[in-house]
């Protein structure tokens, strides 16, 4: 198949493409589009077949549910049984934005799109291009990251290109997106709300809007936890590097003697070494490549960084990647949740 790819501004949208595009997911295409957090693979969320076609592009496992995109509040009601006071309350705060929240599903919504789950992850991008191609496809967009399976989310068209193009009929280039990191997740189909996937809008921005305790599935914290999470695509090995990829944890000067020490012996091995380094240290490292996420205690920069700075080791084929370690809460939660993953959870503690 050959992939179109247009480049849009997102402060003056060009209509045409738009129609284009939204007429291509009318039809059961598939289009790749940038949202504020990460770049989406889109569908037509109520046909199954565009669905199927999502699994079949990324490569991804079909017991792994897509998150359907909105672009108003009205369209909400024609696809969840019922809407939660609690659930009102978050959307009038952070929608549109980086939040997903999980409902119980009514019958519009194809149990292709949902992986077999009787519940759907809805979300109301605030990108304007997101928006427009919502509403030129006709309102529902199921969307994963459009990343081929188990690789790091696309933050830049570029690396969507470099995964998709040859298996979806258009990519749309927005720039790059604003928070780098995929929306947190929010469940509210048991009862209590509780964090399937930590992202930008923190738990204590949850509670502040709710004014209640807001708890976090055990299982996406828990490294040898037994029960699997929730939210069926954080068992998967995920945002991975092709080289493998060490964090290590401690005092800045022990960090630094350490990853030296570890990458001296990845040299002498004859291994290509990059660090994911901070403002504060990047100067101190001797490995073949070094790379700042930002500054130490800007954990929303990091996380703007991360998944490109995952790619770029990719590109210059790095084979050992260590990674300093970052405060783990607020948006360094999801940091941290995403770094863990791309390392398999290997950390080293100094
Ligand atoms: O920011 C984002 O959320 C991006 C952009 C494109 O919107 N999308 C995204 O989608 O990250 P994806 O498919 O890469 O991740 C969706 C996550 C998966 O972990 C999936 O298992 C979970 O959401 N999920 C979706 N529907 C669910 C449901 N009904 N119950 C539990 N988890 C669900
Ligand atoms: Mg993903």
């Amino acid at each position: 198949m050959e992939t179109k790819i247009y480049s849009l501004n997102e402060e003056k949208i060009d209509t045409n493409i738009i129609k284009e595009a939204g007429d291509v997911l009318k039809k059961g295409g598939l289009v790749a589009f940038p949202t504020e957090t990460v770049y989406g693979l889109g569908g037509d969320a109520l046909n199954p077949d565009s669905s199927k076609k999502i699994y079949a592009a990324k490569g991804r496992p079909s017991d792994n549910p897509l998150i359907v995109h909105i672009s108003n509040l009205k369209a909400l009601e024609k696809i969840v049984k019922d809407i939660p006071e609690d659930a009102l309350k978050l959307a009038d705060k952070y929608w549109p934005g980086p939040l997903t929240m999980i409902f119980n599903k009514n019958d519009v919504v194809p149990k292709e799109t949902t992986g077999g789950l009787e519940t759907v992850a809805v979300r109301m991008p605030s990108n304007k291009i997101a928006r427009a191609l919502i509403d030129a496809s006709g309102g529902y967009i199921a969307a994963p990251s459009a990343n081929l399976s188990g690789r790091p989310s696309p933050t830049v068209a570029k690396y969507v290109i470099e995964d998709m193009d040859g298996r979806i009929d258009i990519i749309l280039d927005g720039g790059e997106s604003d928070v780098g990191l995929e929306s947190t997740i929010v469940d509210f189909t048991e009862g209590k709300p509780m964090i399937l996937r930590p992202g930008f809008i923190t738990q204590k921005m949850l509670e502040e809007a709710l004014s209640e305790k807001v708890e976090w599935d055990r299982a996406i914290i828990d490294a040898d936890s037994k029960t699997p999470p929730k939210a069926p695509g954080m068992k998967y090995r995920h945002y991975a590097p092709k080289g493998e990829l060490v964090i290590v944890e401690g005092n800045k000067e022990d960090v630094i003697k350490k990853i030296n020490e570890l990458t001296n012996a990845d040299k002498n091995n004859n291994l290509r070494t990059g660090v994911i380094a901070t403002e504060e240290t990047k100067d101190y490292y001797c490995a073949d490549l070094v790379k700042s996420a930002g500054h130490k205690d800007e954990e929303g920069e990091v996380a703007h960084h991360l998944f490109r700075i995952l790619r770029e080791f990719d590109e210059e084929n790095i084979q050992k990647m260590y990674s300093e370690s970052f405060k783990s809460d607020g948006v360094g939660a999801a940091v941290m949740n995403r770094l863990l993953k791309a390392a398999g959870h290997q950390i080293i503690k100094v």
